[in-house]
């Protein structure tokens, strides 16, 4: 049944549901949870809750109230874990001004945590998914790479520094970033998540009739992360990622397969992918960069040719 007040549901692939209370506001709903992706509880709780938080901030809107999703193995896992995780959790929320208003939690052989999420916007400032216009620029507003350094960390290859570089990366709020993009104003935009950044670059020309390019070299991607990717240390998910879409996408032969992994390398806690009218452009880097998101880049623009097609440029 068609619901009136429904403005994002279920039919695209977008990062939440949106629904209209009212003429000046709508609520935002997500949920989101997984399984631990760094050793450290506390930081494991940050990542997951910034994770679920980033839904809300790729529709535009402010998080207001979550719940906490929990799967312990209370029988073979100390407790005193778990108050770690829901440490950083809480300490994340409070960051984001969210309240935490109950939850749920289950025994399970595998420890998971995520939260769901309901915050508030404006019915007419969503920003969905579609909606860019060719002529519009792409910003990026965090590194690529999370997927293939968690991958190393797995494998013994990594060292503190960079487990605590990119945990701190995987951990930061998105808040910022969707404040510049509601001052300024953007067309589209989404997270950049486990289907990498082609794969969600994707699904903003999907069915639009637009297509996109990517200049590689614009892309902000890790430095330990080309690296690890140049050896071939790239997890399984990034070639999944790379078979499900490859054939939308056409590369440049001076562009090195190895970047093309980086580019479908699944993120967790990702940045913001935002489509921008091109004379808005610079001013929403300037201010990105003045709210300290450094690593902020023009990486590509809507262009009318080739349709629902990604070119990737050197
Ligand atoms: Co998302
Ligand atoms: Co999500
Ligand atoms: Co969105």
């Amino acid at each position: 049944m068609d619901d009136p007040n429904l403005i994002v549901g279920m039919e695209r692939a977008d990062d939440a549901g949106v629904y209209k209370l009212s003429e000046d506001l709508a609520i935002i709903q997500t949920v989101d949870f997984f399984t631990p992706i760094v050793d450290d509880p506390y930081m494991f709780g940050q990542i997951a809750a910034a994770n679920a938080l980033s839904d809300v901030y790729a529709m535009g809107g402010k998080p207001l109230t979550a719940m906490n999703i929990v799967c312990f193995p209370i029988k073979t896992m100390d407790i005193s874990i778990l108050r770690e995780i829901l440490k950083g959790g809480l300490e994340k929320m409070k960051e984001a001004g969210v309240t935490l208003v109950g939850g749920h939690s289950i025994e399970d052989s595998e420890l998971k945590y995520g939260l769901s999420v309901t915050g508030t916007i404006h019915p007419s400032n969503v920003m969905t998914n579609i909606g860019a216009e060719a002529g519009d620029a792409l910003i990026l507003t965090k590194p690529l790479g999370t997927g293939i350094i968690n991958t190393a960390i797995k494998a013994g290859m990594a060292n503190e520094k960079l487990i605590e570089m990119v945990t701190n990366y995987m951990a930061r709020l998105n808040n910022a970033a969707a404040e510049v993009m509601q001052e300024v104003g953007a067309h589209a935009c989404t997270d950049v998540t486990g289907f990498g950044l082609l794969g969600h670059a994707f699904e903003m020309i999907q069915g639009t009739g637009k297509g996109i390019i990517i200049h590689a070299s614009r892309v902000p991607i890790f430095l330990e992360a080309m690296n690890f990717a140049e050896m071939g240390l790239v997890p399984g998910g990034t070639y999944r990622n790379r078979d499900f879409r490859i054939h939308r996408v056409d590369i440049d032969p001076n562009v090195s397969p190895y970047l093309i992994d980086i580019l479908f390398d699944p993120q967790t806690s990702g940045g913001l992918l935002i489509a921008v009218p091109g004379e808005k452009t610079e001013g929403m880097v300037k201010k990105l960069k003045e709210r300290g998101i450094d690593e902020a880049a023009i990486i590509g623009e809507v262009v009318r040719n080739p349709k629902e097609r990604i070119t990737v440029l050197p």
